[in-house]
């Protein structure tokens, strides 16, 4: 049709000539264009019909390369998704172009300024001031979300800032429904913060569907998971409590996605709205950095929340963000070696005579390991264990430790281990606490990325002092 147009044009230029060329030169010449327009649209339906017919063809054929690589997904060795190729390279590049640099370096550089020039009056090059964008900040944020299969990502100076910032969306009287067993920093701003502005919320079980549809109401504005729980390692269906959410227009469905990373599940292609993250875990994974984030393809989401990143001002420094960018090239890597360091310590810690029971998706004996199988392209390094006693013996084994040190956070090179009712967790009321089992006697790792016998070993030793 495009063409059609220039020629209808033309078509008009050449009548405008007779005036000058005289009353027959233009039936002749009007006669000869018509027949040239006339070949010219022939011609074009026909290149049109050719590309359409190649379009459906390459269609098809990426149809079945598609669902042959959903079929194959299902068939990594230890049963869990296979992941689809492409995930380092795009942690590498994406974002990451040098030629974005005057320098071409191939390193992003840390841009620390706080502002940057206009070329006149509001006519800026991209970037204003530091706390609305920062060149850094974006090769981040670039990166991030495409690891998630995500079109818009943003960062936070915390994991409960991007929560914060999330939350802020919502408005007095409305409703959040949050998984039952939360980070307890997530806990606490729930019940503490939150209703303080008004905002209901209730913690559900979100592996029990009924309960699931029970929780909503008609002021439910937000659901608030964790996959897996914090640290209980239960596993919800995102894509179940995703569908029952959304038969409510107006809900927006959130996975904080901190204990897998974007590496082990990707809570967008699962039909969640949002995914947030702590980066101070898995994603950075050096223990260096405190930093939070969001995905979403959402264009309406992205655009509430960047104008809240900014008039919030929750924003990370462009150090920060530089570390973080840096992390992510090794995540694939790293996120392996803590699958495998982890699955070993479990089978060990599950036939040891002191430990009660050991909760890891990648068990058999863990109640959702098949849903874990069915979701997720492993499991990370955290797991949580009961030892046999309570507090006494629970400390002595943690006091005991070597290679393990005793301290919170988790998702580092370096294993630690920690008492959650007494440190992580101590903030979620004592009832609730003891309704999930959260008891004196469970203790949590994060497999780190040492040698798995010397972290055998290390757990071996503390366990006999225990
Ligand atoms: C699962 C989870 N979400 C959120 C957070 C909060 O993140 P940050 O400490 O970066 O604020 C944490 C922190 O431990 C966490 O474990």
């Amino acid at each position: 049709s495009k063409i059609c147009v220039v020629r209808t044009v033309d078509l008009e230029d050449r009548a405008r000539r007779p005036r000058v060329a005289g009353h027959l030169i233009l039936r002749r010449r009007t006669r000869r264009t018509w027949c040239a327009a006339r070949v010219l649209v022939a011609l074009s339906v026909a290149v049109s019909e050719c590309c359409y017919f190649l379009f459906n063809l390459f269609k098809t054929a990426f149809a079945s390369s598609s669902s042959r690589e959903a079929m194959a997904q299902s068939n990594s060795s230890d049963g869990f998704l296979s992941q689809p190729k492409g995930f380092s390279t795009k942690a590498i590049h994406v974002g990451q172009d040098p030629e974005q640099w005057n320098s071409m370096a191939v390193v992003p550089p840390i841009s620390m300024s706080t502002t940057f020039k206009q070329h006149g009056p509001g006519q800026h090059a991209g970037f204003e001031y530091g706390r609305s964008g920062n060149p850094t900040r974006d090769v981040l944020e670039r990166c991030i979300a495409s690891l998630d299969n995500g079109r818009f990502g943003l960062t936070f100076s915390s994991g409960l800032g991007a929560t914060t910032t999330i939350i802020t969306m919502l408005q007095n009287g409305d409703h959040i429904v949050a998984g039952d067993d939360l980070y307890g920093g997530t806990n606490r701003l729930l019940r503490n913060v939150a209703l303080k502005m008004g905002i209901e919320v209730d913690f559900v079980d979100l592996t029990n569907m009924q309960l699931v549809e029970q929780a909503i109401k008609p002021n439910t504005r937000l659901f608030w998971m964790e996959t897996p729980t914090n640290p209980l390692l239960k596993v919800v269906d995102i894509r179940a409590v995703s569908e029952i959410a959304h038969k409510h227009p107006g809900i927006v469905v959130v996975v904080d996605n901190t204990f897998l990373s974007s590496y082990l599940q990707r809570p967008l292609d699962l039909g969640a709205d949002v995914v947030m993250y702590s980066l101070t875990k898995y994603m950075n994974g050096h223990s260096d950095v405190i930093m939070g984030a969001m995905v979403t393809n959402d264009e309406a989401v992205y655009e509430r929340l960047k104008y809240l990143q900014n008039a919030a001002g929750i924003v990370p420094s462009p150090f920060d963000c530089y570390l973080v960018n840096r992390s992510l090239k090794t995540l694939a890597l790293r996120m392996e070696r803590h699958k495998s360091n982890s699955l070993a310590i479990a089978r060990f810690l599950e036939t040891h005579p002191k430990v009660e029971r050991v909760l890891h998706p990648g068990l058999p004996s863990h109640p959702q390991h098949e849903l874990a199988k069915r979701q997720t392209y492993g499991h990370s390094g955290i797991m949580s264990f009961y030892i046999r006693g309570g507090l006494e013996e629970s400390s002595n084994f943690l006091k005991a430790l070597h290679v393990f040190t005793l301290a919170e956070s988790l998702g580092g090179y370096e294993s630690l281990a920690e008492l959650p009712s007494v440190m992580t967790h101590a903030s979620v009321p004592l009832q609730q606490r003891q309704e999930l089992g959260i008891t004196d006697g469970l203790v949590r790792l994060s497999v780190g990325l040492e040698d798995v016998d010397d972290l055998i070993a290390d757990l071996k030793q503390a366990l006999d002092k225990a």
